[in-house]
């Protein structure tokens, strides 16, 4: 999770984007920077992909959500590598501390056939897993489009990049205002990415006070208990008048569900 405040004058001044108050920060408080640290318990399906062949092999690859007890939603575009190579974490905040949570090998890929990655369209995937994760909650699919709107404050969650404004490979979240597709769609770069009103999430700050970054890709987008989106891209992070992209679920819930009820 990310955050790039006033990093360039040297002072950390920012608004804790969970509260969206304006409470200053300090350089004592380096961790509430952008983003806040989470607990697994408050999101228990948020999930951290690793990949064994990845840079960090325990530490963070990817976000997912455990959408069914041996399911998982996440980004196409994190799917590059064989099934085999990823694993599971679930209920670990801190990557690191490998005798909190569990963890479950990846059995299956399907990625979206609509996937587009010249467009970032359909950034899904469906991960089954080798064993389920008994007892452990799966968050609803938002089904409604009309859900993503100007003005509703949806929550990400991610063990991803802070660039040194918070712990690594520990989960964070940060409140994202909803911006409206009209915002993204006024940005003729984003348009050039492939920005889709029928398909994404402009979520954000345009004054880069925080946002989701490298390594929460796939992870969730949550608003009123629901599966809003999944993190899929932006232009570097937290950069000034370039909001995170996220792919829609409601436009896609129906193919979702019926893989995810396979
Ligand atoms: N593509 C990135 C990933 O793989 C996520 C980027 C999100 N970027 C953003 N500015 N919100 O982790």
């Amino acid at each position: 999770m990310l955050l790039r405040a006033a990093a360039i004058a040297g002072a950390l001044v920012l608004a804790t984007a969970a509260t969206a108050s304006a409470t200053p920060a300090t350089e004592d408080q380096p961790l509430i920077i952008g983003g806040t640290l989470a607990s697994t318990s408050e999101a228990p399906w948020a999930i951290a992909l690793t990949n064994s062949a990845g840079p960090a092999p325990t530490g963070r690859w990817c976000g997912a959500v455990l959408v069914r007890a041996n399911k998982l939603i996440t980004a196409a575009h994190c799917m590059t590598r064989p099934a085999g190579t990823y694993t599971a974490v679930q209920g670990r905040a801190d990557l690191r501390d490998r005798s909190s949570g569990q963890t479950a090998r990846i059995a299956g890929i399907w990625i979206h056939p609509g996937y587009n990655r010249a467009n970032n369209r359909n950034d899904f995937a469906i991960l089954t897993l080798a064993r389920p994760l008994t007892g452990v909650p799966v968050i609803r699919l938002e089904t409604n489009p009309k859900a993503d709107r100007k003005g509703v404050v949806p929550t990400v969650y991610g063990w991803g990049e802070t660039s040194d404004t918070g712990p690594d490979d520990t989960l964070q979240k940060i409140a994202v205002p909803d911006l409206g597709d009209a915002t993204c769609l006024a940005n003729k770069e984003y348009v050039g990415y492939g920005y889709a009103a029928s398909a994404n999430v402009c979520a954000g700050y345009l004054d880069g006070t925080g946002d989701s970054c490298q390594g929460d890709s796939g992870g969730p987008l949550v608003l009123n208990g629901r599966l809003l989106a999944t993190v899929s891209w932006g232009k570097g992070c937290a950069e000034p008048g370039y909001p995170g992209v996220y792919a829609e679920i409601a436009p896609n819930a129906k193919t979702l569900q019926t893989q995810l009820d396979k």
